[in-house]
Protein backbone atom coordinates (compact mmCIF):
# COMPACT_ATOMS: atom_id res chain seq x y z
CA UNK A 1 0.00 0.00 0.00
CA UNK A 2 1.50 3.54 -0.69
CA UNK A 3 2.17 5.78 2.43
CA UNK A 4 -0.07 7.74 4.23
CA UNK A 5 0.05 11.01 3.35
CA UNK A 6 -1.50 14.14 4.88
CA UNK A 7 -1.67 17.30 3.18
CA UNK A 8 -2.47 20.49 4.42
CA UNK A 9 -5.70 21.92 2.35
CA UNK A 10 -6.10 25.38 4.42
CA UNK A 11 -4.28 27.49 7.35
CA UNK A 12 -7.91 27.79 9.69
CA UNK A 13 -8.66 23.71 9.04
CA UNK A 14 -8.40 21.30 6.65
CA UNK A 15 -6.02 18.49 5.63
CA UNK A 16 -5.94 15.72 3.03
CA UNK A 17 -5.72 12.31 4.20
CA UNK A 18 -4.13 10.18 1.11
CA UNK A 19 -2.41 6.50 1.10
CA UNK A 20 -5.48 4.73 3.02
CA UNK A 21 -8.10 2.06 1.50
CA UNK A 22 -10.59 2.68 4.08
CA UNK A 23 -12.29 -0.09 3.17
CA UNK A 24 -9.59 -1.76 4.50
CA UNK A 25 -9.89 -0.62 8.32
CA UNK A 26 -7.06 0.90 9.93
CA UNK A 27 -3.85 -0.10 11.58
CA UNK A 28 -3.07 1.13 14.83
CA UNK A 29 -0.11 3.32 13.36
CA UNK A 30 -2.27 4.64 11.09
CA UNK A 31 -5.45 5.55 13.10
CA UNK A 32 -2.53 6.98 15.56
CA UNK A 33 -1.53 9.50 12.52
CA UNK A 34 -5.31 10.21 11.64
CA UNK A 35 -5.70 10.95 14.99
CA UNK A 36 -2.82 13.19 15.45
CA UNK A 37 -3.74 14.53 11.83
CA UNK A 38 -7.27 15.44 13.01
CA UNK A 39 -6.23 17.46 16.35
CA UNK A 40 -4.31 19.14 14.65
CA UNK A 41 -6.03 20.44 11.15
CA UNK A 42 -9.66 19.72 12.48
CA UNK A 43 -11.10 19.10 9.54
CA UNK A 44 -9.99 15.76 7.29
CA UNK A 45 -10.65 15.04 3.73
CA UNK A 46 -10.11 11.16 2.59
CA UNK A 47 -10.61 11.52 -1.39
CA UNK A 48 -11.39 8.34 -3.22
CA UNK A 49 -13.11 6.38 -0.73
CA UNK A 50 -15.85 3.93 -2.07
CA UNK A 51 -17.34 3.02 1.04
CA UNK A 52 -20.27 1.22 1.82
CA UNK A 53 -22.95 2.14 4.76
CA UNK A 54 -21.56 -0.82 6.93
CA UNK A 55 -17.86 0.40 5.73
CA UNK A 56 -18.28 4.21 6.66
CA UNK A 57 -19.88 2.98 9.93
CA UNK A 58 -16.70 0.88 10.93
CA UNK A 59 -14.71 3.62 9.97
CA UNK A 60 -16.29 6.09 11.88
CA UNK A 61 -16.75 3.82 15.28
CA UNK A 62 -12.24 4.23 15.68
CA UNK A 63 -13.27 7.48 16.93
CA UNK A 64 -16.02 6.63 19.47
CA UNK A 65 -19.67 5.58 20.20
CA UNK A 66 -21.67 6.37 16.77
CA UNK A 67 -25.32 7.96 17.03
CA UNK A 68 -28.09 6.25 15.97
CA UNK A 69 -30.15 8.89 15.01
CA UNK A 70 -33.31 7.35 16.93
CA UNK A 71 -35.41 10.38 16.43
CA UNK A 72 -34.96 10.73 12.86
CA UNK A 73 -36.21 7.31 11.35
CA UNK A 74 -37.30 8.73 8.01
CA UNK A 75 -33.76 9.64 6.73
CA UNK A 76 -31.57 6.98 8.45
CA UNK A 77 -30.74 4.65 5.88
CA UNK A 78 -33.21 1.92 6.10
CA UNK A 79 -30.61 -0.84 7.39
CA UNK A 80 -28.17 1.53 8.98
CA UNK A 81 -29.58 3.63 11.94
CA UNK A 82 -25.92 5.01 12.42
CA UNK A 83 -26.32 6.42 8.63
CA UNK A 84 -28.22 9.83 8.33
CA UNK A 85 -29.08 10.61 4.32
CA UNK A 86 -27.86 14.50 3.76
CA UNK A 87 -29.98 14.36 0.77
CA UNK A 88 -31.98 16.56 -2.13
CA UNK A 89 -33.56 13.26 -3.41
CA UNK A 90 -37.13 12.47 -2.90
CA UNK A 91 -38.40 9.90 -1.03
CA UNK A 92 -41.56 8.37 -1.42
CA UNK A 93 -42.70 11.28 -3.89
CA UNK A 94 -42.14 13.98 -1.05
CA UNK A 95 -39.49 16.28 -0.88
CA UNK A 96 -36.58 14.96 1.04
CA UNK A 97 -36.61 17.08 4.65
CA UNK A 98 -32.78 16.77 5.26
CA UNK A 99 -32.37 18.69 1.53
CA UNK A 100 -31.79 21.97 3.27
CA UNK A 101 -29.45 20.69 6.56
CA UNK A 102 -26.97 23.13 7.67
CA UNK A 103 -27.95 25.99 6.14
CA UNK A 104 -26.63 28.29 9.22
CA UNK A 105 -23.22 28.26 10.92
CA UNK A 106 -23.68 25.60 13.46
CA UNK A 107 -22.09 22.90 15.08
CA UNK A 108 -24.35 19.43 15.22
CA UNK A 109 -26.29 18.54 17.73
CA UNK A 110 -25.65 21.68 20.14
CA UNK A 111 -29.48 21.85 21.04
CA UNK A 112 -29.08 18.44 22.80
CA UNK A 113 -27.40 17.66 26.06
CA UNK A 114 -24.26 15.24 23.74
CA UNK A 115 -23.60 17.89 21.19
CA UNK A 116 -21.79 15.85 18.46
CA UNK A 117 -18.35 15.11 19.10
CA UNK A 118 -17.49 15.03 15.95
CA UNK A 119 -19.34 14.12 12.14
CA UNK A 120 -18.02 11.56 8.77
CA UNK A 121 -19.64 12.57 5.43
CA UNK A 122 -19.37 11.02 2.41
CA UNK A 123 -20.30 12.46 -0.84
CA UNK A 124 -22.13 9.83 -2.76
CA UNK A 125 -23.89 12.33 -5.44
CA UNK A 126 -23.21 15.90 -6.15
CA UNK A 127 -23.65 18.50 -8.68
CA UNK A 128 -21.95 19.82 -11.43
CA UNK A 129 -20.82 22.93 -9.44
CA UNK A 130 -21.50 24.14 -5.90
CA UNK A 131 -23.04 22.70 -2.91
CA UNK A 132 -19.69 23.56 -1.16
CA UNK A 133 -19.34 23.11 2.95
CA UNK A 134 -17.31 25.43 4.95
CA UNK A 135 -15.94 25.00 8.35
CA UNK A 136 -14.70 27.44 10.83
CA UNK A 137 -12.04 27.20 13.21
CA UNK A 138 -13.10 28.30 17.07
CA UNK A 139 -9.53 28.11 18.43
CA UNK A 140 -8.70 30.90 16.25
CA UNK A 141 -11.60 32.50 16.94
CA UNK A 142 -11.55 32.49 20.80
CA UNK A 143 -7.70 33.57 20.24
CA UNK A 144 -8.02 36.74 17.90
CA UNK A 145 -10.69 38.28 20.83
CA UNK A 146 -9.02 41.09 23.12
CA UNK A 147 -8.16 40.03 26.31
CA UNK A 148 -10.97 41.89 27.73
CA UNK A 149 -13.30 40.30 26.22
CA UNK A 150 -12.50 37.20 26.60
CA UNK A 151 -12.57 37.56 30.49
CA UNK A 152 -16.15 38.74 29.60
CA UNK A 153 -17.13 35.22 28.43
CA UNK A 154 -14.77 32.89 30.01
CA UNK A 155 -17.53 32.02 32.60
CA UNK A 156 -21.09 32.36 30.66
CA UNK A 157 -23.43 29.98 29.18
CA UNK A 158 -25.40 30.32 26.34
CA UNK A 159 -28.78 28.58 25.24
CA UNK A 160 -28.44 26.74 22.20
CA UNK A 161 -31.94 26.52 20.17
CA UNK A 162 -33.21 23.98 17.74
CA UNK A 163 -35.92 26.43 15.97
CA UNK A 164 -32.99 28.42 15.24
CA UNK A 165 -31.69 26.08 12.86
CA UNK A 166 -32.59 27.63 9.21
CA UNK A 167 -35.50 27.18 7.18
CA UNK A 168 -37.07 25.16 10.32
CA UNK A 169 -40.38 26.46 10.11
CA UNK A 170 -41.01 25.27 6.77
CA UNK A 171 -40.38 21.59 7.80
CA UNK A 172 -43.30 19.01 8.71
CA UNK A 173 -45.55 20.62 11.18
CA UNK A 174 -45.81 17.75 12.97
CA UNK A 175 -42.23 17.06 13.11
CA UNK A 176 -41.42 20.45 14.18
CA UNK A 177 -43.65 20.04 17.26
CA UNK A 178 -42.37 17.07 18.25
CA UNK A 179 -38.60 18.32 17.96
CA UNK A 180 -39.30 21.08 19.64
CA UNK A 181 -40.42 18.86 22.51
CA UNK A 182 -37.38 16.31 22.56
CA UNK A 183 -34.86 19.52 22.25
CA UNK A 184 -35.92 22.07 24.82
CA UNK A 185 -33.36 25.11 24.47
CA UNK A 186 -30.26 23.84 26.03
CA UNK A 187 -27.33 26.04 27.98
CA UNK A 188 -23.94 25.40 27.55
CA UNK A 189 -20.98 27.38 28.22
CA UNK A 190 -19.72 29.87 25.70
CA UNK A 191 -15.96 29.21 26.62
CA UNK A 192 -14.59 25.45 26.89
CA UNK A 193 -11.64 23.61 26.84
CA UNK A 194 -11.19 20.90 23.89
CA UNK A 195 -10.22 17.90 26.23
CA UNK A 196 -7.46 16.63 24.04
CA UNK A 197 -5.73 19.32 22.73
CA UNK A 198 -6.22 21.39 26.35
CA UNK A 199 -6.68 24.27 23.94
CA UNK A 200 -9.44 26.68 24.55
CA UNK A 201 -12.12 27.44 22.33
CA UNK A 202 -15.93 29.65 21.19
CA UNK A 203 -18.74 27.74 21.55
CA UNK A 204 -21.68 29.60 19.80
CA UNK A 205 -23.15 29.37 16.79
CA UNK A 206 -26.63 31.02 14.39
CA UNK A 207 -28.50 28.22 16.62
CA UNK A 208 -28.17 30.48 19.98
CA UNK A 209 -30.32 32.53 21.44
CA UNK A 210 -29.03 34.68 24.11
CA UNK A 211 -26.67 34.38 27.18
CA UNK A 212 -28.20 32.96 30.53
CA UNK A 213 -28.69 35.22 32.94
CA UNK A 214 -28.55 38.59 29.55
CA UNK A 215 -32.27 38.87 27.72
CA UNK A 216 -32.26 38.65 24.11
CA UNK A 217 -32.08 42.40 23.14
CA UNK A 218 -28.78 42.63 25.03
CA UNK A 219 -27.65 39.81 23.79
CA UNK A 220 -27.77 39.42 20.38
CA UNK A 221 -25.73 42.35 19.46
CA UNK A 222 -22.68 40.38 20.95
CA UNK A 223 -23.86 36.99 19.75
CA UNK A 224 -24.10 38.86 16.28
CA UNK A 225 -20.55 40.12 16.20
CA UNK A 226 -18.92 36.85 17.84
CA UNK A 227 -20.60 35.03 14.83
CA UNK A 228 -19.82 37.13 12.12
CA UNK A 229 -15.87 37.30 13.99
CA UNK A 230 -15.68 33.72 14.29
CA UNK A 231 -17.07 33.26 10.32
CA UNK A 232 -14.27 35.22 9.22
CA UNK A 233 -12.47 34.40 6.05
CA UNK A 234 -9.16 34.16 7.89
CA UNK A 235 -10.79 31.62 10.08
CA UNK A 236 -12.24 29.47 7.26
CA UNK A 237 -11.66 26.42 5.21
CA UNK A 238 -14.27 25.89 2.31
CA UNK A 239 -14.37 22.52 0.82
CA UNK A 240 -15.41 21.62 -2.95
CA UNK A 241 -16.92 18.12 -2.85
CA UNK A 242 -15.54 15.28 -5.23
CA UNK A 243 -17.75 12.00 -5.21
CA UNK A 244 -16.60 9.70 -2.88
CA UNK A 245 -15.01 12.55 -0.34
CA UNK A 246 -15.19 11.70 2.95
CA UNK A 247 -15.01 14.38 5.05
CA UNK A 248 -14.66 14.52 9.06
CA UNK A 249 -14.57 17.66 11.27
CA UNK A 250 -14.45 17.85 15.16
CA UNK A 251 -17.56 19.63 16.18
CA UNK A 252 -16.13 20.54 19.37
CA UNK A 253 -13.73 23.00 17.88
CA UNK A 254 -15.19 24.37 14.39
CA UNK A 255 -18.30 25.13 13.12
CA UNK A 256 -19.90 24.73 9.48
CA UNK A 257 -22.52 25.74 7.27
CA UNK A 258 -23.71 23.54 3.85
CA UNK A 259 -23.96 26.46 1.04
CA UNK A 260 -27.04 26.35 -1.24
CA UNK A 261 -24.94 27.31 -3.63
CA UNK A 262 -25.67 24.97 -6.46
CA UNK A 263 -28.60 24.00 -8.78
CA UNK A 264 -31.18 22.12 -6.71
CA UNK A 265 -32.93 20.39 -9.27
CA UNK A 266 -29.32 18.19 -9.46
CA UNK A 267 -28.87 15.32 -7.17
CA UNK A 268 -26.66 15.77 -3.89
CA UNK A 269 -26.76 12.84 -2.26
CA UNK A 270 -24.31 12.62 1.17
CA UNK A 271 -23.96 9.54 4.14
CA UNK A 272 -23.36 11.28 7.54
CA UNK A 273 -22.38 9.45 10.53
CA UNK A 274 -22.27 11.46 14.14
CA UNK A 275 -19.58 10.64 16.74
CA UNK A 276 -21.84 10.74 20.66
CA UNK A 277 -20.20 13.76 22.59
CA UNK A 278 -19.91 14.21 25.81
CA UNK A 279 -22.84 14.74 28.37
CA UNK A 280 -22.89 19.20 28.69
CA UNK A 281 -25.46 21.78 29.04
CA UNK A 282 -28.62 22.41 30.87
CA UNK A 283 -32.10 22.71 29.97
CA UNK A 284 -33.71 26.19 30.22
CA UNK A 285 -37.41 26.57 30.78
CA UNK A 286 -38.73 29.87 30.85
CA UNK A 287 -35.05 31.18 32.04
CA UNK A 288 -34.38 28.59 35.11
CA UNK A 289 -33.21 25.27 34.53
CA UNK A 290 -34.51 22.29 34.48
CA UNK A 291 -34.36 19.25 36.62
CA UNK A 292 -31.61 16.42 35.50
CA UNK A 293 -34.21 13.88 34.16
CA UNK A 294 -35.95 16.08 31.77
CA UNK A 295 -32.28 17.19 30.76
CA UNK A 296 -31.37 13.57 29.98
CA UNK A 297 -34.60 13.42 27.62
CA UNK A 298 -33.33 16.07 25.07
CA UNK A 299 -32.02 13.75 23.00
CA UNK A 300 -30.65 14.13 19.18
CA UNK A 301 -32.82 15.00 16.54
CA UNK A 302 -31.81 16.31 13.08
CA UNK A 303 -28.79 18.75 12.78
C1 LIG B 1 -24.34 17.86 8.35
C2 LIG B 1 -24.21 19.08 7.58
C3 LIG B 1 -23.21 19.71 5.54
C4 LIG B 1 -23.38 19.48 4.10
O1 LIG B 1 -24.53 16.79 7.75
O2 LIG B 1 -24.22 17.94 9.59
O3 LIG B 1 -24.24 20.14 8.13
O4 LIG B 1 -22.64 20.12 3.35
N1 LIG B 1 -24.04 18.88 6.28
O5 LIG B 1 -24.24 18.68 3.70
MN1 LIG C 1 -24.11 19.82 10.34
Amino acid sequence: MSELVVRPLGYAAGASVTGLDLRKGLQADQLARVKAAWREHLVLVFPDQDLDAEQLIAFTRNFGEVERNDSVPYYRDPNHPEVLLVTNKPRDGKPSQTRNTGRNWHSDLSYTNRPAMGSVLMCKEKPPVGGDTMFANMYMAYDALSDRLKHFLDDMHAVHDISLIKGFERRDPAQIAELKKRNPPIAHPVVRTHPETGRKLLFISDRVRAFVGMPEEESRPILDFLNRHATSPEFVYRHRWSVNDIVMWDNRCTLHIALPDFDQTKPRHMMRCSLLGEPSGYVIQDESPMDEQAARSAIAAVS
